[in-house]
C-alpha cells in the first residue's frame, strides 16, 4: 500500500477541487474569447489539468508538452524538451498548466523558449503549487492554486521518482521512503 507511506496530506482533494472552481471562474473571465491553448506539463500536470479544465467555460484547446524531471529531490538546473507541444502556438494564447513550481528554473527556461521558438499571442501560467521561499529564477505564475512550505511533496500528479503520483491528495511522505 502505497497510502501508508505517507507521513501527513498537506492539501486534500476536496480542497484542491474548491480551489480549482476558483481558478477556474478567473481563468474564465480572463480568457472567454481568446480560444486559447491549454498547454499542460507532462507528467506532473495531468490531474490539475482534468480538476480545473472541467470548470473552464470558454472555447479552447489541449496540447501537452514534457520537459525533463528531476531525478530524485533535487532540480539539476538543466531543462530539456522531451516533447514538444504538437499545435501551432504561433499567434495563439497560451496558457502553461504546471503542477509546482519550486526554484522556477524550469518554467522561466520553458517560457523564453517557448517565446523564441513558437511566438505565442500571450503565455501565462497557472501553476497548482508555488513553493515560494525556494525561487530563484525570476519567474512568477499568473495564477497560483496553493502556496506550500519547502517540503518534498507527492500525490495528484507529482512523483517522487515516478511513484506516489496516484495518491488523491497533495501530501509528505516518510522520510525512510526515500531510501526506498
Ligand atoms: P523548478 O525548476 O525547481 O521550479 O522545479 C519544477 C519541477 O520540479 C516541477 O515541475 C516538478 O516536476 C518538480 N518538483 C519540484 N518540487 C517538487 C516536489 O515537492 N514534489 C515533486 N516534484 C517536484
Ligand atoms: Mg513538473
Amino acid at each position: 500500500m502505497i497510502s501508508t507511506d505517507i507521513k501527513k496530506i498537506l492539501i486534500s482533494e476536496k480542497q484542491i477541487e474548491e480551489r480549482c472552481k476558483e481558478l477556474a471562474k478567473i481563468i474564465t473571465d480572463e480568457y472567454q474569447d481568446k480560444n486559447p491553448i491549454l498547454l499542460s506539463l507532462l507528467k506532473g500536470s495531468v490531474y490539475f489539468t482534468t480538476y480545473l479544465t472541467k470548470y473552464l467555460d470558454f472555447p479552447l484547446e489541449f496540447d501537452f508538452m514534457k520537459p525533463s524531471s528531476y531525478v530524485g529531490t533535487k532540480s539539476s538546473g538543466n531543462v530539456e524538451i522531451k516533447m514538444a507541444p504538437l499545435s501551432e502556438l504561433k499567434n495563439r494564447h497560451v496558457l502553461i498548466i504546471e503542477d509546482i513550481i519550486d526554484s522556477g528554473t524550469t518554467l522561466k527556461k520553458i517560457k523564453e523558449m517557448l517565446i523564441k521558438d513558437y511566438k505565442p499571442a500571450s503565455l501565462k501560467i497557472v501553476a497548482l503549487l508555488d513553493k515560494k521561499e525556494m525561487r530563484t529564477a525570476d519567474i512568477e505564475p499568473d495564477y497560483t492554486g496553493f502556496v506550500i512550505p519547502n517540503e518534498f511533496v507527492v500525490g495528484f500528479g507529482l512523483d517522487f521518482n515516478e511513484q506516489y503520483r496516484n495518491l488523491p491528495y497533495i501530501g509528505v511522505i516518510k522520510e525512510e521512503c526515500y531510501q526506498k
